[in-house]
């Protein structure tokens, strides 16, 4: 293969209650990436189109995993790279994971596939520290893995990937205000109040036993975080109104996608999505604010290849 062009898709990370330990996948938003093969070694980006982001390969998110695959299989040949951002760098949706999931995907099939969803995710994860500063695996292992996705473990790095009800859907919203994750970790306590984790880590367990029995009812009882959305939240005008807006339209539950702007509410079927879309657009429409929203499924298969030659 020498030529590969990808879907990488955006992602919703902590759900709520798995704050850095949950994700998963959606299928309407991502990026398309491109990897051409060069005799030449070394990697280069010859066009960013979606988004302003740096040609620097060293401080490129993408760039720099491709060049640390090609580097870690001391590859004989070298990699040219298109990015198309489908959605904006700090929305909550997991921008940089995309870029840094689809970078070592890619790059990985152009070596003829020798990693494992695993050794990517170690991979994309070092562009999530080239990018924000700290490598979170919960975006860039829902992106790889495609699903819902659980880190049971940073050290050693240990994904669960866990099963999706066939009628979950995801309706979010985007307010375009600019949130920094490294600001909305900042905001977060260091110590928490033993009830509230015995709290937090029971809705854990609930969501993952909803996600395995398909039962819906137990899902949006257990999408509740009493931890880092209420400090969180501030950072977001509007929360609480668009979280009533999508509870009283018949969503299972909504909270803030990964560090915020971005707000997902989870919906059982087409019908209620497209209920809860309405009430959201309906209760930010006089804001003010600016704002994109999308339905989507949830996207099982992580990357896509779109074309390869
Ligand atoms: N789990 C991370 C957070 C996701 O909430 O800060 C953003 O990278």
């Amino acid at each position: 293969m020498d030529y590969l062009k990808i879907f990488a898709p955006a992602t919703v990370a902590n759900v709520s209650c798995g704050f850095d330990s949950l994700g998963f996948a959606v299928d309407a938003i991502g990026d398309e990436m491109t990897f051409t093969k060069t005799t030449e070694k070394g990697v280069k980006i010859t066009n960013i189109t979606g988004a302003d982001l740096t040609y620097n390969v060293d401080e490129n998110a993408a760039s720099a995993v491709v060049k640390k695959v090609l580097n870690d299989a001391n590859a004989e040949f070298g990699i040219e790279l298109t990015i198309h951002k489908g959605f904006s760098p700090g929305s909550g949706l997991g921008s940089s994971a995309a870029s840094a999931a689809g970078a070592a995907f890619g790059a990985n099939q152009l070596l003829g596939n020798i990693y494992s969803d695993l050794e990517l995710t170690k991979f994309a994860m070092f562009g999530e520290e080239v990018a924000c500063g700290t490598p979170i695996a919960d975006n860039v292992s829902a992106a790889v893995y495609g699903g819902f996705v659980l880190v049971r473990s940073y050290h050693p790095l240990e994904i669960i990937k866990l099963p999706v009800p066939s009628e979950l859907r995801v309706v979010a919203i985007h307010p375009q205000v600019e949130v920094k994750t490294k600001d909305a970790r900042e905001v977060l306590p260091t110590q928490i109040a033993l009830k509230n984790a015995v709290t937090q880590w029971a809705n854990v367990g609930g969501l993952i036993s909803g996600l395995y029995s398909n039962n819906y009812e137990l899902i949006s009882n257990s999408l509740v975080d009493i931890i880092v959305e209420p400090h969180r939240k501030k950072l977001i005008p509007h929360f609480d109104d668009v979280k009533n807006a999508a509870i009283k339209a018949g969503a299972l539950g909504a909270g803030i996608s990964g560090s915020g702007p971005t707000i997902f509410a989870l919906c059982k079927g087409d019908e209620v999505a497209e209920k809860v879309y309405k009430n959201i657009e309906e209760s930010y429409k006089n804001t003010g604010i600016e704002f994109t929203m999308f339905i989507s499924k949830v996207n099982h298969e992580g990357m896509k290849i779109i074309k390869s030659l």
